[in-house]
């Protein structure tokens, strides 16, 4: 165990009392400066940890960030093993566990399957389309490594299946209803609170997709988020563990990608869909650089997901179509402006 993991514990054991960085360095044999340092970085992944002169230090609420060793604790036995890496700030957790993933023999890429990154904050968060994926302090950005053992033409799936376990975990945990605007945008209260990204890893050599970075961005907080998102943007908030949550979802993904053929996680993705039922106007083959940009679209009624993930619209013409992921964009009614991009996506990503 670290020495910031036993300095959480020791402060987890005396919640409630105060104590003192003497205690703390006599008992785990380390200077009082190593003691602090480690209260320094267990604050910077959001421990909430209160000092006062005299008498010491003092947890002030349960599991308020997230540790490596606490995701442990909350994830079930069969993924205690995985590699778990934490960064209090990182630039894109898709970016780091992509640099795992090249950087490990062939022999030990199989053992990253599972492997998850974490980040509190990222400086160069990445989203769907190139843009940007606005990431600051007190989020849950994690990627988790996946070796696919599946036919690849069923990779829409991973993300469908990513945001059923999103959506479950956030009502196990943290008991809201959250719903799930296809294909992989988990909204709560009309607000967006997760957005997903799922890249490949293809093998240089055979040209073959042999890893997924399956990457999740949940908002847990609003603060610092600029005027121009918080109309579209919303966020988990509550008392709950951030560490339970970022567990709940890596094991809900995990334990889904298991057993994908089973196709489990339709009935989440089915049941929390939010545009079933709803009037939207489809947009096809054209990527909006600029979302005001006005396109000509088709209104259609929502019908709802099919088998594969497909949506299911029914056109005011009479006739029917299946959506893929994609090919299409999708504005809802009510949100203005366009639903793409929504939330944390920034308009363009300046470093491209
Ligand atoms: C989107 O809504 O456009 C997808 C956003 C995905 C953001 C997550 S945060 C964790 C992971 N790391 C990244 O750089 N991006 C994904």
């Amino acid at each position: 165990m670290s020495l910031k993991d036993s300095v959480l514990e020791m402060l987890r054991e005396s919640r409630g009392e105060y104590l003192s960085g003497e205690e703390l360095s006599a008992r785990l044999g380390v200077s009082r400066t190593a003691v602090w340092k480690a209260i320094r970085s267990l604050r910077g992944e959001g421990y909430r940890i209160g000092a006062v002169t005299n008498r010491g230090y003092l947890m002030q609420e349960a599991d308020a960030g997230i540790s490596g060793e606490e995701i442990r604790r909350n994830l079930p036995a069969r993924y205690r093993g995985n590699r778990i890496l934490v960064y209090d700030v990182t630039d894109s957790t898709n970016l780091r566990a992509r640099q795992l993933a090249a950087e490990v023999s062939p022999e030990e890429a199989k053992s990253l399957h599972g492997a998850a990154v974490v980040a509190l904050q990222q400086t160069a968060g990445r989203g769907r389309l190139g843009r940007s994926f606005f990431s600051p302090e007190e989020g849950i950005y994690l990627s988790i490594i996946v070796r696919p053992d599946f036919d690849l033409s069923k990779s829409v799936l991973v993300t469908v299946a990513a945001a059923a376990a999103v959506a479950d975990a956030i009502e196990k945990v943290c008991g809201k209803d959250a719903r799930i605007k296809w294909v992989n945008d988990v909204y709560l209260d009309g607000k967006k609170v997760c957005g997903i990204l799922t890249e490949g890893i293809s093998d240089f050599e055979s040209g073959r997709i042999d890893q997924i970075v399956i990457g999740i961005g949940i908002n847990t907080t609003l603060r610092g988020f600029p005027e121009e998102l918080l109309g579209i943007a919303g966020a988990v908030e509550g008392d709950y563990s951030r560490s339970a949550l970022a567990a709940a979802v890596i094991a809900g993904v995990l334990d889904y990608l298991e057993d994908l053929d089973s196709r489990k996680f339709m009935k989440t993705y089915r049941e929390k869909s939010l545009l079933t039922g709803q009037t939207v106007t489809v947009y096809k083959g054209v990527y909006r650089k600029d979302p005001t940009e006005e396109l000509g679209g088709r209104p259609a009624r929502v019908l709802g997901i099919d088998g594969d993930g497909g949506l299911e619209v029914l056109y005011s013409d009479g006739t029917r179509e299946t959506l893929r992921t994609g090919e299409v964009s999708i504005r809802t009614e009510k949100t203005e402006p366009a639903a793409e991009p929504a939330d944390n996506r920034e308009q363009e990503d300046p470093a491209r």
